[in-house]
């Protein structure tokens, strides 16, 4: 390998309780999977020239970036997205993109490429202010207004452990997940929505912070004050959720998976009732998954309307999908 030569892997990650709560500032508990999207390749001067194992067509980006979100092919918007917000920053590198982490299922493909990027493109500083700049690549990309949770969960991951992290201050909180219990997925369908939906519930959020102020302060009394019910829904669903996340980690801390296994059942059926987030599938899925034996709970995870479906079991129990456990965050290993 030349001196220049880069090698860079970024994890998926599988989302165990706290959905739909990360852009109100609320609180997330997601885990890096061990499955991996890789950049390998070499640093050049000139252009950002990428092909990718899982894409027909290369990228070639020039740089600097004007408009990410015109970029053909489409799956290179994620990386000249990142190239954008870098500016002079960005170094060129030619190279070949390949992942295990499987697309458009919600396992944070997108934000795994965004943060592979940004490392092979020569970024430095802290894993939170890589994940916010990759956070903003993706507004760029996709015009998706996500959250911090996929970026930031990526880039600080810790092995062994699922991430507690406060949106509002960025801060993480390991949580170990003890090896007498798995975590497992399974993918159920692909999203059948684009942004537009998740936008909307952005919005929707942001009207009830407009009536009753920031949802991570409220509790269920304040809420109840909206008048708007559907507003009302979707924040009962955000304040619950903050509080079943802190509830969660305390029963995995605990060792009490039973109440682990009810609170990720409840928040499933505020994401399907409140937040209207799932849709029939992923509801069959998880009461399939919960009505094995072993299994303590499951839910739908991410931004919903299809993805996958998470489920926590006792170790040893046979389910669908695949075990996946925890690993360290994005590295560049070259
Ligand atoms: C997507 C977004 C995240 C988060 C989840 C829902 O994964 O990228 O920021 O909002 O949906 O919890």
């Amino acid at each position: 390998m030349s001196t220049d030569a880069i090698r860079v892997r970024a994890p998926g990650r599988v989302n165990l309780i706290g959905d739909h709560t990360d852009y109100t500032g609320g609180l997330v508990l997601p885990m890096t999977i061990d499955r991996w999207t890789v950049i390998e390749g070499e640093r050049v001067d000139g252009a950002i020239e990428l092909s990718s194992e899982s894409e027909d067509e290369p990228l070639h980006v020039d740089l600097p970036v004007v408009d990410a979100a015109a970029i053909e092919p489409s799956w290179g918007r994620f990386v000249a997205g990142v190239a954008a917000e870098m500016g002079d920053d960005a170094h060129a590198v030619r190279g070949r993109v390949s992942t295990s982490i499987p697309i458009g299922a919600g396992l944070s493909s997108s934000a795994a490429l965004e943060v592979a990027a940004a490392l092979a493109l020569g970024f430095e500083g802290t894993p939170t202010a890589l994940a916010e700049l990759c956070r903003r690549a993706e507004h760029r990309a996709s015009g998706v207004p996500c959250g911090i949770m996929d970026q930031l969960c990526i880039a600080a991951g810790v092995r062994g452990h699922a991430l507690l992290i406060d949106c509002a201050t960025l801060s993480i909180d390991p949580v170990h997940i003890p090896d007498e219990v798995t975590v497992v997925v399974q993918f159920v369908e692909h999203r059948k929505l684009d942004g537009s939906e998740y936008a909307t519930r952005v919005e929707e959020c942001a009207a009830a912070e407009a009536i009753i102020g920031p949802l991570r302060m409220a509790d269920p009394d304040l809420v109840d004050k909206i008048k708007d019910p559907l507003l009302r829904r979707r924040a009962r669903h955000v304040v619950t959720e903050n509080q079943r996340v802190r509830d969660f980690t305390g029963a995995m801390r605990a060792g009490a998976y039973v109440t682990a296994g009810h609170l990720m059942l409840r928040s499933h059926a505020s994401l399907r009732d409140d937040f209207e987030t799932s849709t029939p599938t992923m509801d069959a899925a998880v009461a399939a998954m919960a009505a094995i034996p072993g299994v303590y709970g499951a839910r739908m995870t991410g931004g919903g309307f299809g993805g996958c479906v998470v489920g926590l079991v006792e170790r040893g129990t046979p389910t669908p999908g695949w075990q996946v456990r925890p690993v360290d965050g994005a590295r560049l290993m070259t």
